[in-house]
């Protein structure tokens, strides 16, 4: 008999030559009824919804929205109805709200029938709790400027009218009524009520052509749709925009901005698909939808100004993005299978307004963890502690610092989670001490399907409580996954949650120890003899709710429930770190995500870039991609240059397919070594930087990792641009995407010039400037009139350089000015949120440097305190001449000499450079050049 792993080992392989990407496996939009049905319309060729009885109640508009009395799609069988007559149109219901901040919330949903029957699913938990109560602003009046106009204000400058005949709504400034947004603009709104099957509706033959589609039949699947077809579509107009951006996740190596999908001059393609899905191998450039959707869009145009939307719906949906038919406006279409509309319209101006507007509904991203800013260390799979103990050796022998080691599945005793291979793995708490000795940490994967096995704890506890998703019958759901059988927590149930975030506790999680966090995967729901390999979408959750309708949340909750059982481990004091594969609007709350299973090849590293940027536009700042690429063996050059990059990235790890040859970053010569190294050891001399980064993103939503229209919103040349990006508002980083290039163009925006981050020259800004490509770096810059805060001391782990001396590198503007912040705070607890931090802003200018606090006077009951100081500064652009400066309280004197700008081997002198200063950080003080 062959060994266990081997027979594992060869399942595998044969799982992935037979899953090698194959587009026939996933349904495309002429598969799909609601989405051909939706998209064969063309704008203004239904007749028009019209709205009636507006009125204020409890300070929002309702009204009735009634579809036409011809719709072939709404006629009334139900005689419970509120109509009196069965052939008489179905009426909806409309509310509308201003939200304070400049939001409109939109919400059609069908009244309630007398007969009480079922309600459509609105996805829960998603928005903060307290939204309605928080921002919802009461409105005194509503204004009536023309007949069949209903109007009133959102926020200063902007205002809402609502179209009564035929139904359309329109987010404009007030007063010159310019509109921003608008809904129903091309006459797309179509809503299926929910009706009884009638005679005659077909179960569907799968050809998507929408003939009275019941059931519903992809490939070998069936979908019984005992609920019958219930979509929704509508279209949404940006005005005043060139580009749209986000409603990931999709790979785009093309472009940053979303390209129209169809329309006069454009190669029509699929709409972008928002359904999670395992996508085996996906290509780098396409608009199926990948393993997590936020349905959020932002639109930016020429006047420098930008606007969101937000459809909070949980089920599959399609968007169409179509050629502009007039220069600054981009009409769309946004097609669900299920549920309402609930709609929420930003109206910026600004791009960092928007994203604040979004932030301020779904929640801006969870402040994480310090270390894990850091480099980790993945590949499925380390095999053993000896491996374990050998990778680990590995880093300090190579002097590579990292801060994390994964364990893939293959550490589990047979794939059951929360348990170790005790034959590979004996001891796993001292492994994790081992790590924890050097400030390391370590973190396993606990995936969604559980093992039936009877004598497995998870999936005893699970059968006996009732705790799994059912499928159509009402049975247990089992599907096939890397346990063979498996069945899925139905983690919509809050019960369940709780039950599942106790897993986690040190008691319950056996040879766990507080040092271990958390990896989710697979939890779309990969389901491997699934429909699209996933979950059919009639199986069951809680209160009745089918799968499809909650299906791209699936994940999200399954991360909150992790997130929530770590936070639990740590009695609420240890910030959760926790890496999910799927993802829905809100994820950021819960911690990081990946882009899942990329490639090992140029077009993957290219595609990084726009995806990650994508993310952070709709939240999800704490985003990477695999480095190195998960599949195939990347080229020395092609791992050497995904280094450099990933070093950018806000999460940064490299990560391995089983079948991969080991990669670990000392495996290809010593001049690859040494270029890793370098890359590894500038991403640790950044992490003050990016640390106080995460802090601006956790309290304002904006990203980490920036398009450069968000720092540059009136260079056009900057609107398009994903192959490089900003890194906070100081650094601008340009990718190198091609094997052997010789030299790059790059653009540098606005007004002020641009340091190199290797040798301090400075480049104009406002152009673009042809350089030549170093192996030992991408080009990098920081932008004049900059401060950022490093740590250039190298350790085994950033948790080892906590009380190690800064470095300010401060970029003269053309004014001989420049600002920055540092924020430091004990990187582990939540004890910032009463007060325990620091945070200064540092302002350089007539010469003088000043740090100033800004943290409010009793911000709260707790304190952070450091003694960390200031070991040098490096004023870029200094004019020559300067020879000490004057520090202040104390009157003390540091030499200023022409040193290296960073500590790289062999760097030269090019940078005047205040040496030992050693200001604290946490002091008031100012330090003046002579
Ligand atoms: C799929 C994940 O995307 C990948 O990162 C992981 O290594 C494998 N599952 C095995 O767990």
């Amino acid at each position: 008999m062959l060994p266990r792993s081997l027979v594992l080992l060869q399942l595998l392989l044969l799982l992935s030559s037979a899953s090698a990407w194959k587009k026939d496996e996933f349904r495309n939009c002429d598969q799909t009824p609601f989405c051909k049905r939706a998209r064969s319309r063309p704008p203004h060729s239904l007749p028009s919804f019209s709205v009636a009885d507006v009125s204020l109640s409890d300070g929002s508009l309702s009204a009735l929205l009634l579809p036409p009395s011809s719709h072939p799609l709404h006629q009334v069988v139900d005689s419970a109805s509120h109509s009196d007559s069965p052939d008489s149109p179905r009426p909806l219901l409309l509310r509308l709200s201003a939200l304070h901040g400049g939001i409109l919330r939109l919400e059609i949903d069908e009244l309630e029938t007398a007969s009480g029957s079922r309600r459509r699913f609105r996805v829960p938990d998603v928005l903060l709790p307290d939204v309605d109560d928080r921002l919802r602003l009461r409105l005194p009046r509503l204004g009536s400027p023309a007949p069949g106009l209903s109007t009133f204000p959102i926020s200063p400058g902007f205002e809402a009218a609502l179209r009564h005949d035929p139904f359309e709504l329109v987010v404009r400034r007030s007063p010159s009524g310019d509109p921003v947004l608008s809904f129903n603009s091309l006459g797309l709104f179509d809503f299926e009520t929910l009706r009884p099957k009638r005679h005659g509706d077909g179960d569907g033959d799968g050809d998507g052509d929408g003939d009275g589609e019941w059931a519903e039949r992809f490939r070998s699947h069936t979908d019984s749709r005992p609920r019958g077809p219930q979509s929704v579509s509508f279209d949404v107009s940006f005005h005043g925009a060139d580009f749209v951006y986000g409603v990931p996740e999709h790979a785009l190596s093309s472009s940053l901005a979303l390209r129209p999908t169809r329309g006069p001059g454009v190669d029509s393609s699929e709409p972008y698909r928002l359904f999670n899905l395992d996508v085996f191998e996906y290509l780098a450039d396409s608009p199926f939808g990948l393993y997590g959707s936020v349905p959020f869009m932002l639109a930016h145009g020429a006047g420098a100004s930008s606007s969101g939307f937000f459809w909070l719906n949980a089920a599959e949906m399609q968007i169409d993005v179509l050629a502009p038919s007039s220069a600054g406006r981009v009409d769309t279409l946004w097609m669900c299978e299920a549920g309402v509309v609930d709609a929420f319209f930003f109206v910026g101006p600004g791009p960092k307004d928007v994203l604040a507007q979004y932030a301020s509904v779904t929640g801006a991203p969870a402040m994480p963890q310090q270390f894990a800013l850091a480099y980790h260390q993945c590949r499925w799979n380390y095999r053993d502690e000896e491996d374990v103990a050998a990778v680990d050796a590995g880093f300090d022998e190579h002097d590579i610092p990292y801060d994390v080691l994964w364990l893939d599945i293959e550490h589990t005793d047979g794939r059951r989670y929360f348990t170790w291979d005790r034959a590979l793995f004996p001891h796993p708490e001292q492994m994790q001490q081992r790590l924890a000795a050097k400030g390391r940490h370590m973190v396993t994967i606990v995936d969604p399907h559980i093992k039936r096995d009877d004598s497995y704890y998870i999936h005893k506890e699970a059968t006996e409580n009732g705790y799994y998703v059912k499928d159509a019958s009402g049975n247990d759901f089992e599907g096939w996954c890397w346990p063979g059988s498996s069945s899925y927590p139905d983690i919509l149930n809050p019960e369940i949650r709780e039950w599942w975030a106790d897993k986690f506790s040190l008691q319950s999680y056996k040879g766990s120890t507080p040092s271990l966090y958390i990896w989710n995967d697979m939890n779309e729901p990969s389901v491997f003899n699934g429909p699209e390999v996933t979950m059919p979408r009639d199986a069951i959750h809680y209160g009745n709710v089918e799968h499809r309708e909650v299906h791209n949340a699936y994940g999200y909750y399954f991360h909150m429930a992790t997130s929530d059982g770590l936070l639990k481990r740590g009695d609420g004091k240890d910030r959760p770190f926790v890496l999910s594969r799927a993802f829905f609007a809100g994820s950021q709350r819960y911690g990081a995500v990946w882009t899942g299973d990329n490639t090992a090849d140029w077009d993957h590293l290219r595609a990084s870039v726009p995806m990650l940027l994508n993310l952070g536009l709709t939240g999800l700042t704490f985003s990477g991609a695999d480095v190195g690429g998960f599949f195939g063996n990347p080229e020395p050059e092609l791992l050497v240059r995904w280094y450099q990059l990933g070093a950018f990235y806000p999460f940064f790890r490299g990560h391995a397919h089983l079948d991969t040859k080991r990669r670990e970053p000392w495996l290809f010569g010593e001049k690859n070594t040494a270029l890793i190294r370098e890359a590894v050891h500038l991403r640790y001399s950044l992490l003050p930087y990016f640390y106080t980064l995460f802090r601006e993103a956790s309290v304002s939503g904006v990203p980490v990792m920036r398009p450069l229209w968000l720092e540059f919103p009136d260079d056009k040349e900057t609107f398009n641009n994903g192959e490089a990006f900003m890194v906070g508002p100081s650094l601008l980083v340009q990718g190198i995407y091609q094997e052997r290039e010789k030299s790059v163009s790059v653009y540098l925006p606005g007004e002020q010039s641009w340091y190199s981050l290797r040798d301090g020259v400075a480049y104009g800004g406002s152009a673009s400037h042809k350089l030549d490509v170093r192996e030992d770096s991408i080009p990098s810059f920081q932008r004049a009139g900059t401060i950022i805060p490093r740590k250039d001391r190298f350790r085994r782990s950033s948790t080892q350089m906590v009380n190690d001396p800064y470095t300010l590198v401060i970029a003269l503007n053309s004014s001989l000015a420049a600002e920055g912040e540092l924020y430091v705070d004990d990187g582990k607890s939540y004890d910032f949120e009463q007060g325990a931090f620091i945070h200064r802003r540092f302002v350089f200018a007539d010469k003088k440097l000043t740090s100033v606090n800004l943290a409010p006077a009793n911000s709260g009951a707790k304190k952070f305190s450091s003694d960390c100081v200031v070991e040098r500064i490096i004023v870029l652009g200094l004019p020559a001449g300067a020879k000490k400066a004057v520090i202040e309280p104390g009157n003390r004197e540091a030499e200023i000499e022409i040193g290296p700008l960073n500590l790289r081997a062999g760097s030269s002198p090019v940078a005047p450079t205040i040496r030992k200063p050693n200001v604290r950080i946490a002091d008031d003080w100012t330090l003046r050049i002579l």
